[in-house]
């Protein structure tokens, strides 16, 4: 069986293929969440078959931990290592800085716990996530369901003094019931349009009672690696200011999809 995928698809999985180059034998490994990080989970896969690769991975939600073990990843609980070489998730959106928002997949608390306790963070992308500034994509807010509706009156008069273009804020719903994370909290959408300062946002969010975590991640990703609907791969190192352009092999995305499935 093949499979015809989307342009989409091809650049998440590019972004996919060119990030687990980076993963050597013997890591502790945290897994991110979502579709990009779907096909990292099966690109990682493939490298465990096909070259007997080592890696204990730690995931950021029960659908990663799920599709790692179905795949034979090994994966153990982040208290069993208690620290990681490298975390490797997707983004909603990343800035020039790699700062990001994440929790579109509502797993940011798992995904920000678990990239703070690691030496290093990659975020796969595809190019559309490129922004100049923050806040396009509604800004995910992980809060306890109790008093839930007084937390959001407080975030939404929290933002009157915070620089953001607009103050909406949405329950996520699923299938018109509210969501409900892996930790069995809720999400608040905060739909900003524009985040003119995401490092006092992050801070300041996270003050107000019942608020567990935001999903803006300020100075936590090290490099981004963009993926491209053709295969071209761009890889931009934060840290070093390295920038590599390299080209995937698409005809392999076909393959793996069809070999282990979606
Ligand atoms: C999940 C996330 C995801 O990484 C983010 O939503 C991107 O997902 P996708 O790769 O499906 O576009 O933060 O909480």
């Amino acid at each position: 069986m093949t499979a015809e995928l989307s342009p989409i698809d091809n650049a998440k999985y590019a972004a996919a293929q060119r990030s687990v180059d980076f993963v050597e034998s013997g890591m502790k490994l945290g897994l991110g969440t979502g579709s990009t990080a779907a096909w990292m989970v099966r690109c990682l896969a493939e490298r465990i078959r096909n070259e007997g690769l080592k890696v204990t991975c730690v995931a950021t939600s029960k659908r990663t931990a799920d599709l790692a073990r179905e795949l034979g990843v090994t994966v153990v609980s982040l208290d069993d290592v208690k620290w990681l070489d490298l975390t490797i998730d997707g983004a909603d959106e990343f800035d020039p800085n790699l700062n990001l928002i994440k929790g579109g997949g509502a797993a940011l608390l798992q995904e920000k716990i678990v990239a703070t306790a690691s030496d290093r963070m990659i975020v796969i992308a595809d190019a559309a996530k490129e922004v100049a500034q923050l806040g396009a994509f509604p800004l995910p807010v992980e809060v306890i369901p109790f008093g839930w509706e007084t937390t959001k009156a407080l975030i939404e008069e929290t933002l009157y003094s915070l620089d953001v273009l607009n103050r909406e804020v949405n329950l996520r719903l699923n299938r018109s019931r509210p969501l409900r994370t892996d930790e069995g909290n809720l999400i608040l959408d905060l739909n900003l349009k524009r985040i003119g300062n995401p490092r006092q946002l992050a801070l300041v969010l996270n003050q107000i009672p019942g608020v567990v975590e935001n999903g803006l991640f300020i100075d936590i990703c090290d490099v981004v690696v963009i993926g491209n609907g053709d295969g071209r791969v761009t890889v931009r190192d934060i840290n070093s200011g390295r920038v590599e352009d390299t080209s995937i092999d698409l005809a392999q995305s076909a393959n793996i999809f069809a070999e282990l499935g979606d």
